[in-house]
């Protein structure tokens, strides 16, 4: 029997769309709709948290995977273990002492195909559907969609300059349900570029020790402070009831899929376990490219030529911002990271996009940033990826569709 005959016995086309989950209702694209959008030729774009390939360190990762395709194809080219190659985590354990003062204990530690599946596999492990999740307000995309994805409530803390509003949080726990979790960006925060100062960090533990709530810290941006500090994670300050979820997809490079998750040993169990049926274990190869990397101590020079970098770009942003800008307009001035946050009164920035759009250039809007509060007025622009001369333009274009 041909396609054709086969086609031509069932009445009608069936419409999948009526089969999909129940959990997929309200999950949509608009975001992709307008990265789309944005990706096309001769627009200025500030959309992605894309890492500027121009630091992508090619010549020194092609000699190390030469190496692993000669003398280690045995490990590097075959499945490995779902919490990841102990020599692997053995080098992330090792990087995690001297970074925050601590290695993690046996079972502690857990190799992961990057920041998104921390999330996914921290949510398959611990969330019910009756569960409450607490997150910034704004906060990270991929976090608050993957959470909502498991059917649990995902609630918003407000912040201020100084991070996550301890204060309010405290409020929200004295009165409502427990949470099972409070995901938390302290550093470079994606969308707002704020770090947690080191009282609100020290306050935040103490809450959530008080009230039995698993702190989520996402350090996807920790390291990339453009004058290379940075205050003790939450982890270091109490791993007890932290996990600690990285990435190398903003130092190292995406296309690797590769980060790590430190916590209590019964979560990281359960987490390996959950990617068991999902990707079953990391990348082979990038978790050997990645450990040979960080071994052979190209790390840390890698890190000082992309703080210089994102620096550069950072100033040039928030220079260009003044020089454009109509009054009203504010933003945030970041130390470090990809992202600054602007507060446009007055203007609906889902509607700007498309007028911004007009004049070639792109910017993700704020509204989908937000969990709870229902928020038009802000947008959120990256510039890891953008030369200084093409911030100043897109910059000044942006401000013209504010204007108009
Ligand atoms: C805060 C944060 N966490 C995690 C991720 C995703 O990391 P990965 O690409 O390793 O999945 C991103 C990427 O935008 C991010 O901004």
């Amino acid at each position: 029997m041909t396609q054709d005959e086969v086609m031509s016995e069932t009445a009608e086309r069936i419409d999948w769309t009526s089969r999909l989950a129940r959990r997929t209702e309200g999950q949509n694209s608009v975001i992709g709709g307008i990265l789309a959008l944005a990706n096309a030729s001769g627009v200025i774009n500030f959309t992605g948290g894309f890492p500027d390939p121009e630091v992508f360190p090619t010549d020194s990762l092609a000699p190390i995977v030469d190496r692993l395709l000669t003398g280690d194809v045995q490990v590097a080219l075959q499945y490995a273990p779902s919490e990841g190659i102990a020599s692997t985590r053995d080098t992330f354990g090792e990087l995690l002492r001297q970074r925050e003062g601590r290695r993690p204990g046996p079972g502690e530690l857990m190799v992961t195909s990057g920041g998104i599946d921390a999330i996914t596999l921290l949510a398959k492990s611990l969330l019910d559907p009756a569960d409450e999740v607490v997150v910034e307000e704004p906060s990270y995309l991929g976090a608050v969609s993957g959470f909502a994805a498991f059917g649990s409530t995902v609630r918003g803390v407000p912040m201020d300059v100084d991070g996550l509003d301890v204060d309010a949080f405290a409020a929200m726990l004295a009165t409502g349900p427990r949470p099972k979790l409070l995901y938390t960006i302290p550093e470079h925060q994606n969308p707002s570029g704020r770090t947690q100062s080191l009282e609100r960090r020290e306050a935040l533990v103490r809450l959530c020790r008080r009230h039995g709530v698993l702190i989520v810290e996402d350090v996807a941006y920790r390291e990339l402070s453009f004058d290379g500090s940075r205050l003790p994670s939450l982890w270091a300050i109490d791993p007890e009831i932290t996990v600690q979820i990285g990435t190398f997809s903003k130092t190292i490079f995406p296309g690797v899929r590769l980060g790590w998750a430190a916590g209590p040993a019964e979560v990281i169990a359960q987490m390996a376990v959950a990617k068991q049926n999902s990707d079953q274990c990391a990348g082979a190869l990038g978790q050997r490219m990645v450990e040979e990397f960080i071994r052979d101590g190209l790390f840390d020079a890698q890190l000082v030529r992309e703080r210089a970098l994102y620096r550069r770009r950072g100033e040039a942003t928030v220079r260009s911002l003044r020089a454009h800008m109509p009054a009203g307009v504010t933003w945030t001035e970041p130390t470090g990271g990809f992202f600054t946050w602007l507060h446009v009164p007055g203007v609906d920035t889902t509607e700007l996009a498309l007028r911004a759009r007009d004049r070639d250039v792109a910017f993700v809007p704020g509204a989908s940033f937000f969990a709870e509060r229902v928020e038009h007025e802000y947008l959120r622009l990256s510039f890891s990826r953008i030369s200084e001369p093409d911030i100043d333009e897109g910059l000044r274009r942006l401000a013209l569709a504010i204007r108009a």
